[in-house]
């Protein structure tokens, strides 16, 4: 009993291994007869999860399956529908994908079913250039035959698989000018300097890839104000893994620059006021290309938005300085993700400013003198600035005419805001001149202001003689009237 048994397994064992005879038994005469004459489909389809849950050629592309001739079993009566096209093509898969019936109760599986309706909100279900048919379809990112689950490594969705993927398109120049002619090919070139990059080249799935930024199914033009990589929406993008410390682990890096930047001057711009003039992560690290900044380039990523600072700083001593000791330039002083807004605070030799982290009394003194002097001067300019609008705002309540004072305060104004910037010359005589500017603004100020509150009182003073005279006058006629008409009564 046993050994007929064995037998019999041996049998099938045989089968099985000698090539062309295992299809005598397999059920999906489609699959049998096409392995046959060595389609190549159809070794593909052997590792093909759908063939793994029993799914026949015919599941796709119609027929009967169950036929061992040729005519019969691809007859168009039978369903079949040869080689589907265009949008057939995704039809077919979300005949299944999209379909709760089929994928749930048939093949038990918990896949989600949106693929379809993704795909087809999505820019790449623009129409193609021969408009019959949408640009992209299911078979575009998964291929026909062979398909695998997303984490084998074999998947063309596996993550180290994804850029070679998409690049197929993306970086084929030719194909993508006919559609978008102004969208740039060199994504997977430059995705491949950038540390993900480099890591997922190297075998490591958890760096970011295409389809991290920017989803799968439902990819938006980067303009596209849903899409995950537009500026307001970017920085959730990244910190989906850089947020998530047991993701990040072993990496050696914190976790934590969301969170930093979320509170920083850029962030509450960026993400509260909307304000797309704001850098998102990608603005100081790129989209594609090389991550992060190294030390000289960040100035040049600050400098992009903050050019008069980033040009003061580059002819400034501490150019060469930081250059040789390899300290970033902005950020030695203001950080990264933190940045907070700039206070005068930052600037001077005590309490909380910067620049006493390196200047002191007894050594590197000229910066110690020249971060003091500027405070100072600041200091100076604040005062000179407040007690010129104090005294513009009580001539104006007692109703002097003093539009040209006022219009010279936006003038000391716009000189203190030149001085925060020209802080970054780390030269007192170019900041000087600027402070200078504002000193003569402020006393200009102050003089006309001073001038016309003198004025009302000299004529409130006046008004008040004026009327004292008159009424001495008038009380005196009123006395001599009197004294005339008492004598007027003595002498009747
Ligand atoms: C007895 C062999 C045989 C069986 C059974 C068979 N095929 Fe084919 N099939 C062929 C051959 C040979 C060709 C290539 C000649 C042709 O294009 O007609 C082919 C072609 C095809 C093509 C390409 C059609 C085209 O227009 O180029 C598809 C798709 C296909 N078969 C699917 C199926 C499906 C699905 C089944 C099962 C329902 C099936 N075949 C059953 C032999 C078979
Ligand atoms: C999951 C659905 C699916 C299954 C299952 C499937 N195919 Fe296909 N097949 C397609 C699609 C879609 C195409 C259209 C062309 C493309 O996008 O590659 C195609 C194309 C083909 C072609 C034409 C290829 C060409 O280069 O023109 C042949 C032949 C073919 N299939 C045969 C088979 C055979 C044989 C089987 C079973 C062993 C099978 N297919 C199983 C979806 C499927
Ligand atoms: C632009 C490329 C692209 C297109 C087009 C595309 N997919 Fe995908 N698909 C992916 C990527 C990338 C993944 C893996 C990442 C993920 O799950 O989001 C994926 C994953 C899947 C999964 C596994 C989902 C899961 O959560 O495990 C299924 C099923 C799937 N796709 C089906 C489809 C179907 C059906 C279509 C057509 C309606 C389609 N895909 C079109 C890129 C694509
Ligand atoms: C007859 C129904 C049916 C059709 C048609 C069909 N599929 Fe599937 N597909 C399935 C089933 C069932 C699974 C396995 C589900 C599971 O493992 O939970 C599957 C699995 C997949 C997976 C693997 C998902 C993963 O990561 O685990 C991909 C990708 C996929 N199909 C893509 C396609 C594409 C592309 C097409 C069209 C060319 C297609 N399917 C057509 C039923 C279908
Ligand atoms: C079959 C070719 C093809 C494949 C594969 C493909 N794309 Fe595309 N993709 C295009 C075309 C063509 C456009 C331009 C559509 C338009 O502008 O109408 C586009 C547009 C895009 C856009 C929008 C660009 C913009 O800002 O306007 C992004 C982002 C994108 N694709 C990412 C991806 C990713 C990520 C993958 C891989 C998961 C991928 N694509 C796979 C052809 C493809
Ligand atoms: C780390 C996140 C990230 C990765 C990884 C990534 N992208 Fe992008 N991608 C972006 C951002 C952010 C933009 C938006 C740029 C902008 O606003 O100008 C973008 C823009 C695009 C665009 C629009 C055109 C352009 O170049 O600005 C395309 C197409 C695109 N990416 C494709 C890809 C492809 C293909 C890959 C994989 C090789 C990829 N992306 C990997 C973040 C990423
Ligand atoms: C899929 C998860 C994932 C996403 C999404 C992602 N990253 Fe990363 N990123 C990683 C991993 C993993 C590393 C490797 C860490 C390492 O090598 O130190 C990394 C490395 C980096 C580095 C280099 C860190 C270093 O070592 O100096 C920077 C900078 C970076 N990512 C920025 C971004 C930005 C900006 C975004 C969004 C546009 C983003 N990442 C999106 C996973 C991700
Ligand atoms: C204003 C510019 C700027 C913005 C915005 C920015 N970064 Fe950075 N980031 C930097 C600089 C500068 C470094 C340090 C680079 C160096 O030391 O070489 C850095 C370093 C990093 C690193 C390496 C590890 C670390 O913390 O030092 C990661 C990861 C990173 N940034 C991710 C992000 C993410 C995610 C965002 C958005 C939430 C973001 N960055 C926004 C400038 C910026
Ligand atoms: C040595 C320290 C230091 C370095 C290096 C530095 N800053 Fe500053 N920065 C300051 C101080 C101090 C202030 C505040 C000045 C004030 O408010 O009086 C400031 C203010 C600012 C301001 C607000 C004032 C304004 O100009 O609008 C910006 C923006 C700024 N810095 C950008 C930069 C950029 C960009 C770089 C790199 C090119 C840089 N900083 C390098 C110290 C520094
Ligand atoms: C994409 C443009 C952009 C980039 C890149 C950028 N910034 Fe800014 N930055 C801004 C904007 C816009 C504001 C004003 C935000 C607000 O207050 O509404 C700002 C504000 C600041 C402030 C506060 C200014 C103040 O008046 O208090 C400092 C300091 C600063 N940035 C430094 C930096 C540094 C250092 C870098 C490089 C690591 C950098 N920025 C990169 C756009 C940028
Ligand atoms: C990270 C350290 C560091 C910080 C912070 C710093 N400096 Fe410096 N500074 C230097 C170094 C180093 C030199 C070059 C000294 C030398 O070559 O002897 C220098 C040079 C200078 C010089 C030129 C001195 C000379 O001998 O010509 C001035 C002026 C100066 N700093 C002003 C400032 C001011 C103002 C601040 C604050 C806003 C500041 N520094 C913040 C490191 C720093």
């Amino acid at each position: 009993m046993s050994e007929r048994f064995g037998l019999r397994v041996m049998f099938i064992v045989f089968l099985l291994v000698s090539p062309g005879k295992a299809s005598v038994f397999a059920q999906d005469q489609c699959l049998a007869c096409h392995e046959l004459i060595e389609d190549n489909h159809a070794a593909l389809f052997k590792r093909d999860i759908h063939h793994t849950k029993g799914l026949s050629c015919a599941d796709c592309h119609g027929g009967d399956a169950s036929k061992e001739d040729m005519e019969t079993a691809m007859d168009p009566k039978a369903g079949f529908i040869g080689i589907p096209q265009g949008d057939r093509i995704s039809e077919t898969c979300a005949k299944c994908h999209s379909n709760a019936a089929t994928m749930v109760k048939q093949y038990d599986s918990i896949l989600p079913l949106d693929q379809m309706e993704h795909l087809q909100t999505s820019v790449h279900w623009d129409l193609s250039t021969s408009g019959k048919e949408h640009i992209v379809q299911c078979t575009s990112c998964h291929g026909a035959h062979g398909i695998v689950p997303k984490a084998n490594r074999n998947s063309p969705v596996h993550p180290l698989n994804i850029p070679a993927t998409c690049a197929k398109c993306h970086s084929n120049a030719t194909f993508m000018r006919d559609y978008n002619p102004s969208l740039p090919v060199d994504q997977l070139e430059k995705y491949k300097t950038s540390v993900h990059g480099k890591r997922n080249e190297g075998g490591d799935p958890k760096a970011a890839e295409c389809a991290s930024c920017h989803g799968s199914h439902e990819i938006l033009a980067a303009n596209d104000v849903r899409s995950r990589v537009y500026p307001t929406n970017l920085p959730l993008t990244c910190s989906h893994c850089h947020s998530d410390a047991a993701y990040m682990r072993g990496y050696g890096i914190a976790s934590d620059q969301y969170e930093q930047f979320a509170k920083s001057v850029h962030g509450k711009a960026l993400l509260e006021k909307k304000d797309l003039g704001a850098p998102a992560c990608n603005d100081c690290h790129g989209n594609h290309g090389a991550v992060p900044p190294g030390v000289e380039s960040v100035s040049k990523v600050c400098g992009t938005c903050h050019a008069l600072n980033a040009e003061l700083f580059a002819t400034s001593p501490h150019k060469k300085a930081f250059d040789s000791r390899k300290l970033p330039e902005c950020e030695t002083c203001h950080g990264n993700h933190e940045i907070v807004a700039a206070t005068d605070e930052l600037l001077g030799v005590k309490g909380r400013a910067v620049c006493a982290w390196c200047h002191k009394e007894d050594s590197n003194i000229k910066g110690y003198y020249t971060a003091r002097t500027m405070r100072a001067l600041t200091d100076s300019l604040i005062a000179a600035e407040d007690s010129a609008i104090m005294l513009v705002a009580e001539a104006e309540q007692k109703g002097m005419e003093i539009g040209e004072a006022k219009f010279k305060l936006r003038e000391i104004r716009q000189a203190r805001l030149e001085t925060r910037t020209k802080v970054h010359s780390f030269n007192l005589k170019q900041f000087q001149e600027v402070a200078d500017g504002g000193f003569t603004d402020a006393s200009a100020v102050t003089k006309q202001a001073t001038e016309a509150i003198d004025q009302y009182y000299f004529r409130r003073w006046g008004l008040l003689v004026a009327s004292l005279i008159i009424t001495t006058l008038a009380v005196s006629l009123f006395v001599y009237i009197r004294r005339i008409e008492n004598e007027q009564a003595v002498n009747r």
